[in-house]
């Protein structure tokens, strides 16, 4: 063992090994979410490039950043285009065709009615920081409704409105946020034998009691709970927000960040209930990779305070470019329906692996998740196990990681092919039985701590 480093080092091309010491000594822990010593120099579509040359199949598209794969030539070209034009920064103070057209784009692919306006961030978190924000100011109301389990950001009102950070101690909660059930099919109340109707039920009777209370600025909702599990909720449950959001007079707010702009198999993840929000978050694959996030709704919210969220570079014309390309790529190259098909294989894949310790797959399009349990009556969650998979998963070159503690969560590039899909099948079916016995060492999987 390579002394006073974590295990599993020694196994990696020493480039990678230097490369993932140099990390350790240098790059701050706290933003980093690790769960085996992965050190990449390079990628191209589902592949990425270990240094020193060994090619991985990735099954994360950067926590589904790269949704268009790493390196589409499209996404290139229009960056490259771009930084060869100045301003190299814009938006704070002047309007730039690239940032005015993003926004345009955007206005036309969301429904919606009425006067709009996008808000242009560089992530996630800064587009749902901003926009329970400017609920609050608009509407003069104060508190928000969330759900446990959710994750909206790691910085600001944000991180503090999160329940994955506030779970995990990272945070301290905001003090009025409410927190409410995300109803789960998988483990509906125990109380009540009628499975998803029950955790239906449930979920919406907290969400209207927190509603009813009053002075409620916005509802934060992720439309499959992803951080917290990939969770899918049961249908209705985007309606019957909407439903309630309406009768209490408050606004509905999507993230989409995680899982929206063709990944669940159409562009919005809210079409899968015919719901439309009063606001919808973009990021992650918007920017392919570069920093850049939205987010889209009435004029009356997002026009004011004027100067109440500035950050210099936003909307800056590289990234900017990049988006209206993203956005192009995923109509042309028909994504959303790449992703339903591709994601009904990899689906029909997984069904047919035999191991016991699957609880549960679900999933739309290519935003799926595996629960693995200690055994499938008592839906015990099987952390340990989770964690032992994606590490042999990185052993035999498949790069995976895991949310809500238990759960593979497997969201490739948009363009993975069934080659790819029928590969990542086998692996992840070899590296849950090689986890399960026993051939992952504890020492080994203790020392990436993940989350
Ligand atoms: C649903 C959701 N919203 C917001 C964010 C924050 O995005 P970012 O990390 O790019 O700031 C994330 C990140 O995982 C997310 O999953």
């Amino acid at each position: 063992m390579t002394f006073g480093f974590p295990p599993g080092l020694d196994q990696l091309a020493p480039q990678a090994r230097d490369l993932y010491i140099r990390d350790l000594k240098s790059v701050a822990g706290i933003e980093k979410l690790r769960f085996f010593p992965l050190a990449v120099e390079s990628g191209f579509g589902c592949t990425l490039v270990e240094a020193g040359g060994r090619e991985l199949l990735d099954l994360t598209a950067t926590w589904t950043a790269a949704g268009l794969g790493h390196g589409h030539p499209r996404v290139v070209e229009a960056m490259t285009q771009a930084a060869k034009r100045p301003p190299g920064a814009g938006g704070l103070s002047a309007a730039h065709p690239d940032s005015v057209g993003l926004a345009e784009d955007l206005l036309a692919l969301v429904p919606g009615a009425g006067d709009r306006r996008v808000y242009l961030g560089h992530a996630g978190s800064d587009a749902c920081d901003v926009v329970i924000r400017a609920s609050r100011f608009a509407t003069g109301k104060k508190r928000i409704v969330g759900f446990h389990h959710s994750y909206h950001g790691g910085i600001g009102v944000a991180m503090a409105a999160s329940g994955v950070h506030v779970e995990a101690g990272s945070v301290t909660a905001d003090p009025l946020t409410t927190f409410v059930d995300y109803p789960n099919p998988y483990r509906p109340p125990s109380t009540d034998p009628s499975g998803p109707e029950a955790a239906l039920r449930a979920s919406l009777g907290q969400v209207e009691a927190a509603l009813a209370e009053g002075d409620v600025a916005c509802l934060m909702f992720e439309p499959i709970l992803a951080d917290g599990g990939m969770v899918v909720p049961p249908p209705g449950f985007l309606r019957g927000l909407e439903e309630l959001c309406h009768r209490y007079d408050t606004l509905l707010v999507c993230d989409e960040v995680k899982v929206g702009l063709g990944r669940p198999g159409m562009m919005h993840a809210f079409q899968l209930d015919g719901a439309t929000p009063d606001l919808v978050c973009f990021g992650k694959v918007l920017g392919n990779g570069l920093p850049l996030s939205a987010a889209v709704g009435p004029a009356e919210i997002l026009d004011g305070p004027s100067a109440a969220a500035l950050l210099t570079t936003a909307g800056n014309p590289v990234c900017t470019a990049v988006g209206r390309t993203v956005l192009r790529v995923l109509q042309e190259e028909q994504l959303p329906e790449r992703a339903r098909r591709a994601g009904e294989r990899l689906r029909a894949g997984l069904e047919q692996l035999q191991n016991e310790r699957i609880g549960d797959i679900r999933g739309h399009g290519l935003a799926n998740g595996v629960e693995l349990v200690a055994d499938r009556d008592s839906k015990v969650p099987d952390k340990k196990l989770a964690a032992a998979t994606v590490y042999r998963a990185f052993e035999l070159g498949v790069v995976v990681y895991y949310v809500g503690g238990n759960v593979l969560e497997v969201t490739p590039p948009l363009v993975i092919s069934d080659a790819e899909i029928d590969r990542a099948v086998e692996i992840l079916g070899q590296s849950i039985d090689d986890a399960a016995a026993g051939k992952v060492p504890d020492a080994v999987v203790a020392a990436y701590a993940g989350w």
